[in-house]
């Protein structure tokens, strides 16, 4: 057990380290910085469909649905193509409109995920063409799918998806840049700055993981809280649904989620001094903005863990805890800036002596509905 764990604690620690490498792997092959174009196997079998597709469906459940809602700021912004998100637990039971100019694309770790099988067999019976973005070779929904991209991640044992998390949302940037490039919605400037940028995200996510100690000092303050907050915007708002799932599920403290602006509709309500708000505020263009959310929570006596670009000494003013992400483009930023959070929810699970790679109640996959 100890050597699988290959010197960490638990899984969960050591799958979150291995992020540099298994972004990097679920890149190869596909990211050809040399040849100077982006490649993907499963794309290529589909292309046509893809250029043509009117809209495409996400469906996936828990973290992985998560990397669905990435895909949606992604592809909308560089492949200009409407996309839903649904969980699949809802989509295979709503009577759903379904076309044959859909795309679906079914993103699951596991690849055995009951629910998300049940929905491709739905969309697959009107025609839709079905897209996987699984982590384990030969699963179920890999082969139940009419192509797909395999994520590379590795073997993922923590209940707690990271670098599956991770690892989906690296690869669906790789397919909204194919789509952007073949749609053509994304000038070949713009590709290739996006290219050289992902290209440094592992260094980025290494570079991110040097902020452990400091993570874990900032656990230590907040691990007997019995709620927290998580706030951000655009490409952070799936974050902050994230990292409150990360750590609901692993050390049971109450945590919700929320796109920042839509905390005043609500969420605003439960903050006073006692209440943890992590804020993704990274540079972007919902920066200034997400800025003004601070002092909203500020306002209120919200305790504010920001989670910031290098460099930011605006925020450092208004926050109890800043943690320092490295800058890069926008539609990378989620590679980055879930970091930290993967690490807050590590740190406090510990230190209330939770079972980190096996919570209670959670199952790794779920193959019932
Ligand atoms: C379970 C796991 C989660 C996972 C979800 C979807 O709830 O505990 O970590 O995100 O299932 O699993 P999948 O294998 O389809 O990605």
């Amino acid at each position: 057990d100890s050597i699988e764990k290959g010197g960490y604690e638990h899984f969960m620690l050591k799958e979150i380290f291995e992020q540099p490498r298994s972004i990097m792997d679920s890149m190869r092959g596909r990211l050809e910085m040399n040849a100077g174009h982006l490649n993907m196997g499963g794309f290529r079998a589909y292309e046509q469909k893809f250029v043509n597709a009117q809209r495409i469906i996400v469906v996936a459940c828990g973290t992985s649905w998560h990397a669905g809602l990435v895909a949606e700021y992604l592809l909308e912004d560089l492949a200009r193509i409407p996309v839903e998100v649904e969980y699949a637990s809802e989509f295979r039971y709503r009577n759903p409109v379904i076309t044959e100019r859909d795309i679906v694309i079914a993103i699951s770790q596991s690849g055995e995920t009951a629910d998300t099988l049940a929905a491709i067999e739905l969309a697959k019976s009107k025609g839709a063409t079905i897209f996987g973005i699984c982590n384990v070779v030969g699963s179920s929904i890999a082969r139940a799918t009419d192509a797909g991209a395999y994520t590379h991640a590795g073997p993922e044992i923590g209940v707690a998806s990271t670098k599956a998390f991770t690892a989906q949302v690296t690869v669906l940037t790789l397919l909204a840049m194919l789509m952007g490039q073949k749609r053509g919605t994304l000038t070949d400037t713009k590709l290739r700055e996006l290219m050289v940028e992902l290209d440094t995200i592992p260094a980025k996510v290494e570079k991110a993981l040097l902020l452990d100690d400091e993570i874990r000092a900032i656990a230590a303050t907040f691990c007997d809280v019995p709620n927290f907050l998580y706030l951000g915007r655009g490409y952070n708002f799936p974050v902050a649904l994230e990292g409150a799932l990360k750590l609901k599920e692993i050390s049971y403290i109450h945590a919700e989620g929320y796109p920042a602006a839509e905390m005043k509709h609500g969420p605003i309500a439960l903050i006073d001094e006692n209440m943890p708000v992590v804020v993704i505020a990274t540079r972007d263009s919902s920066y200034e903005k997400v800025v003004s959310n601070i002092q909203e929570v500020k306002a209120r006596k919200g305790r504010i863990i920001a989670v910031v670009t290098e460099g930011d000494d605006v925020i450092r003013d208004m926050a109890e805890f800043v943690i320092e992400v490295p800058y890069t483009s926008e539609a990378l930023v989620p590679l980055v800036s879930v970091i930290p959070l993967q690490l807050l929810s590590y740190h406090i699970a510990v230190m209330r002596g939770c079972n980190v790679d096996q919570p209670r109640n959670l199952a790794k996959s779920v193959t019932v509905e």
